[in-house]
C-alpha cells in the first residue's frame, strides 16, 4: 500500500498527490512514468513522475480528473492509500550534456515537463520554459519551473501572462536562434504544432506521448505508436520520441478507441454506481489434504 502524504488542487481539474513509494523516488529519472492502481478491480492508470524527494521516499503524481478512474483517483485524501503502484517504467529522457532547452508545457502536461526541466538544468544546461493553460487557474508548475530557469507563461484568453497558445511564443523562441532541443508535452493538437513549428528550424523535438496503456510491459498493444514508419510501444520503447517521426492522425484516433466506454463508465459514476473497492479478487481455494 502507498499512503497519500499530501494533496494540492492546482488547477479547476488537476490534483498533486505526493505518494509514499520510497524505492521509485531513490531510482527515478526523468521522463519515467509509472502505473497505479487505486484498490482491487480498479484501473491502471499511467502518470507521469512529476517529482520525487528520496529523502522522504514520496513521489509526485499529477492527475487530470477527466473519467471515472481518474476522478475516484483524485478523491483519496491524505492518510488513505494507493493499492499499488508499478514502476519507474519507461526510457528516461533523452538529454543534452549543454547549450540551451526549451521545454513546452500545455496544460496538464506542464508537470511532465517539469522533471525534465529539471534534469537538464542539474546537467546545467539553459532551460527556457514555456507554459500555457487556458486561463490563468488551468496554469500549473510555474513557481516550480521558475526555480530552474526562464519561464515564459501563456494564457488562451490573455488573463495572465502572454495572450495566446504556448506555440507562439514558441515561434519567437525559435526565431531569435540559439535553441539546441525542444521538448513538448501537451495536447496532442500542440505537440503535433510544436514538432511542426521547430521542423523548418531543423531543432530536434522530443514529445511524450500518452497513448492508451494497459500493462506498460509492451505484451498487451495497447499503446502502439508509429514513429517514422515503425511500430513502437510507448510503455517500453518511450514515452518519449523524435516528435518529427510522430504519426499523430494514427495516436489521436487510438486515443478515441474507448471514448464511448469512457463515458459510459463517467455517466454512471456520477449516477452513484462506481464500483471500486467492490470488486474483489476471487478467493484462492484453499489447499486439499
Ligand atoms: P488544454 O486543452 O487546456 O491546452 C493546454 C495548452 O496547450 C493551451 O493553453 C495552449 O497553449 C496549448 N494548445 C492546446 N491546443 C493547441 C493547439 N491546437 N495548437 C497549439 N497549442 C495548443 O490542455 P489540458 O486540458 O490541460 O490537457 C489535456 C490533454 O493533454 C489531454 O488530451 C491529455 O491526454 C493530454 N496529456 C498529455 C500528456 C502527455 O504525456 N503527452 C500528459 C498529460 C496530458
Ligand atoms: Fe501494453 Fe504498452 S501498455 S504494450
Amino acid at each position: 500500500m502507498h499512503p497519500i502524504t499530501a494533496k494540492i488542487q492546482l488547477s479547476p481539474n488537476v490534483t498533486r498527490l505526493d505518494v509514499e513509494a520510497r524505492r521509485i523516488a531513490e531510482i527515478r529519472q526523468p521522463g519515467q512514468f509509472v502505473i497505479v492502481r487505486r484498490g482491487n478491480g480498479a484501473e491502471r492508470i499511467p502518470l507521469t513522475i512529476a517529482d520525487a524527494d528520496p529523502a522522504r521516499g514520496t513521489i509526485t503524481l499529477v492527475i487530470q480528473a477527466v473519467g471515472k478512474s481518474t476522478r475516484e483517483l483524485v478523491a483519496l485524501e491524505p492518510g488513505e492509500a494507493i493499492l499499488d503502484i508499478s514502476g519507474p517504467l519507461g526510457h528516461p529522457t533523452e538529454m543534452i550534456a549543454a547549450g540551451r532547452a526549451v521545454c513546452v508545457g500545455g496544460g496538464v502536461g506542464t508537470a511532465v515537463v517539469h522533471p525534465i526541466a529539471q534534469g537538464l538544468h542539474q546537467r546545467g544546461v539553459e532551460v527556457i520554459s514555456i507554459i500555457g493553460g487556458r486561463s490563468r487557474e488551468w496554469v500549473i508548475f510555474e513557481e516550480e519551473l521558475r526555480r530552474l530557469g526562464q519561464v515564459v507563461v501563456c494564457t488562451d484568453d490573455g488573463s495572465y501572462g502572454r495572450p495566446g497558445f504556448v506555440t507562439d511564443a514558441t515561434r519567437d523562441v525559435l526565431e531569435a536562434g540559439g535553441v539546441d532541443i525542444v521538448y513538448a508535452v501537451g495536447p496532442v493538437p500542440m505537440m503535433r504544432a510544436v514538432a511542426d513549428l521547430t521542423r523548418p528550424y531543423g531543432v530536434r523535438t522530443i514529445v511524450s506521448l500518452n497513448p492508451v496503456m494497459v500493462d506498460g510491459t509492451g505484451m498487451c498493444g495497447g499503446c502502439r505508436v508509429d514513429i517514422g514508419g515503425h511500430t513502437k510501444f510507448a510503455c517500453v520503447d518511450g514515452p518519449e520520441f523524435d516528435g518529427h517521426l510522430v504519426d499523430f492522425d494514427l495516436l489521436a484516433e487510438r486515443l478515441g478507441t474507448y471514448r464511448e466506454f469512457e463515458q459510459q463508465a463517467k455517466t454512471a459514476c456520477d449516477a452513484g454506481s462506481c464500483r471500486v473497492g467492490l470488486v474483489r479478487p476471487a478467493p484462492t481455494p484453499a489447499p486439499q489434504p
